[in-house]
C-alpha cells in the first residue's frame, strides 16, 4: 500500500537566553502533542541569536542544553528532525537569495526588529535588520504546512508568505506557502512582574520569568510575588483589559492543567489570591519537574547529544538542499 505522505511542521527557538515557561506554552508543548501526526523539523536557531551580541561559550552551552530541553520535553528524536541551525549551510544559502526578494519597506515594519533596536541601541545591525528573511529561509526549506509559534512570531511568519508568494509569482511553484500555527491557550505569555510585557528569554528583571530548569522553590516564590492587579474586586476573573495580572495566571494555569477559563473561575470563586497564585506556581513545577530533571539527565550525554544533533543536521540537509537547489536553477545560478 502506497505511505500516506504526513503534512510537515517546522520551528525554531534561539537559544539566546534560558527557555521559558512562555517558550514552552507558546510553543514547544505545542509541537510535542502534534509529534505523531507530522513530519517535525525543529531546531535551535544559534545563526538568529547573533543578531545580539553573545558570550561565545554561553552560546554553545545553551545550545546543547535547549536540544536536551526538547528532548526533554517529549521531542522524540526518531520521530522529531532536531539540528542546529549553523549545520545546514542551506539556511545561509538561501537566506542570503531571499534577503534579495524582501524589501526595505516590510522589514522596516517588523516590531521585533522595532524593539530590539530601540534595546540594543549600540548594535543596530544589518543582520537584526534582515533577520526575517533568514527566518523566510528557515521555513521555506523544509516546505511545511505549518509553523508553531507563539502570538509574537505571527507577523515574521506571515512576512515569509509574501516573500514565498512574491518567488512563486516570478518563477513558478517553488515553496510552499505555510500557515502560523499558534495554540488558543498560552500564545502570549506575559512576565510575572510586569504582565503587560511579554516574558522574555532576555527579561532583565528575573522574578518577570520562570525558566524551565528553575528550581520548585525559586518558581513558587515568584508566583507568590507576581503582579496581580490593583482592582477592589480582588477576585479571580478572566479580563485581560482591566486584570492583566490575573488574567496572565489563569492562561498559565489553564495552559498547564488543561481546565477552562470558567472552570478556573468557579474553582477559586470566593477563594483571595493569596490562594489562587501558590496553586498556579505548584501546577507549573509539577509540569516543570520531570522537564528539569530529564534535561539534566541528558544533558551530562555529550555523546549522545551528538549523535542527535550530527543525525538531525543530516536529515534536514537532504531535506533543504533539495529546495535550495530548486531555487538557485530558477534564479539563473550555474549548477555546481
Ligand atoms: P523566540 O526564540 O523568541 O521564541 C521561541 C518561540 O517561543 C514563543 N514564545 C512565546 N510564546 C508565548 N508567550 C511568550 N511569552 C513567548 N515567548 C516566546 C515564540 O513565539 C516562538 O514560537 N524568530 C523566532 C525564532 C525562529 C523561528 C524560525 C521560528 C527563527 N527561525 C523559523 C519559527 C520558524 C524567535 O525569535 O523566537
Amino acid at each position: 500500500m502506497e505511505e500516506i505522505k504526513k503534512k510537515v511542521m517546522l520551528s525554531g527557538i534561539q537559544p539566546s537566553g534560558e527557555l521559558t515557561l512562555g517558550s514552552y506554552l507558546g510553543a514547544i508543548k505545542n509541537w510535542v502533542e502534534r509529534t505523531d501526526e507530522f513530519d517535525n523539523y525543529y531546531f535551535m536557531a544559534d545563526m538568529h541569536s547573533i543578531t545580539v551580541r553573545q558570550n561565545p561559550s554561553d552560546l554553545r552551552r545553551r545550545t546543547l542544553q535547549q536540544l536536551a530541553q526538547y528532548i526533554a520535553c517529549g521531542l522524540d528524536p526518531e520521530k522529531n528532525t532536531l539540528f542546529i541551525q549553523s549545520h545546514v549551510p542551506a539556511h545561509a544559502e538561501l537566506g542570503w537569495v531571499l534577503n534579495c526578494y524582501t524589501m526595505f519597506g516590510e522589514l522596516s515594519r517588523m516590531t521585533q526588529f522595532k524593539d530590539k533596536s530601540s534595546k540594543h541601541k549600540d548594535n543596530i545591525n544589518g543582520g537584526l535588520f534582515t533577520y526575517p528573511a533568514l527566518m523566510a529561509a528557515d521555513i521555506l526549506l523544509y516546505q511545511p504546512d505549518y509553523v508553531p509559534v507563539g502570538e509574537d512570531q505571527k507577523q515574521h511568519c506571515e512576512l515569509t508568505r509574501d516573500v514565498a508568494q512574491r518567488f512563486n509569482g516570478i518563477y513558478g511553484d517553488v515553496f510552499k506557502v505555510p500557515e502560523p500555527y499558534i495554540p488558543k491557550v498560552g500564545a502570549r505569555i506575559m512576565s510575572l512582574t510586569d504582565p503587560v510585557s511579554k516574558m522574555s528569554k532576555s527579561d532583565k528583571d528575573p522574578n518577570g520569568s520562570i525558566h524551565l530548569m528553575e528550581k520548585p522553590e525559586d518558581i513558587l516564590r515568584k508566583f507568590k510575588r507576581a503582579v496581580t492587579d490593583s482592582d477592589t474586586e480582588r477576585c479571580v476573573r478572566y479580563d485581560p483589559e482591566t486584570k492583566p495580572g490575573v488574567s496572565n495566571l489563569m492562561q498559565i494555569y489553564s495552559a498547564v492543567t488543561g481546565k477552562s477559563l470558567q472552570e478556573i473561575e468557579t474553582e477559586f470563586d470566593g477563594k483571595g489570591y493569596g490562594v489562587f497564585k501558590p496553586a498556579v506556581g505548584e501546577a507549573v513545577i509539577e509540569t516543570l519537574r520531570p522537564i528539569r530533571q530529564e534535561a539534566e539527565r541528558i544533558m551530562k550525554d555529550k555523546a549522545y547529544l551528538e549523535s542527535v544533533y550530527k543525525e538531525g543536521a543530516k536529515k534536514a540537509s537532504y531535506t533543504a538542499e533539495k529546495t535550495l537547489r530548486k531555487v538557485y536553477k530558477k534564479v539563473g545560478f550555474v549548477e555546481r
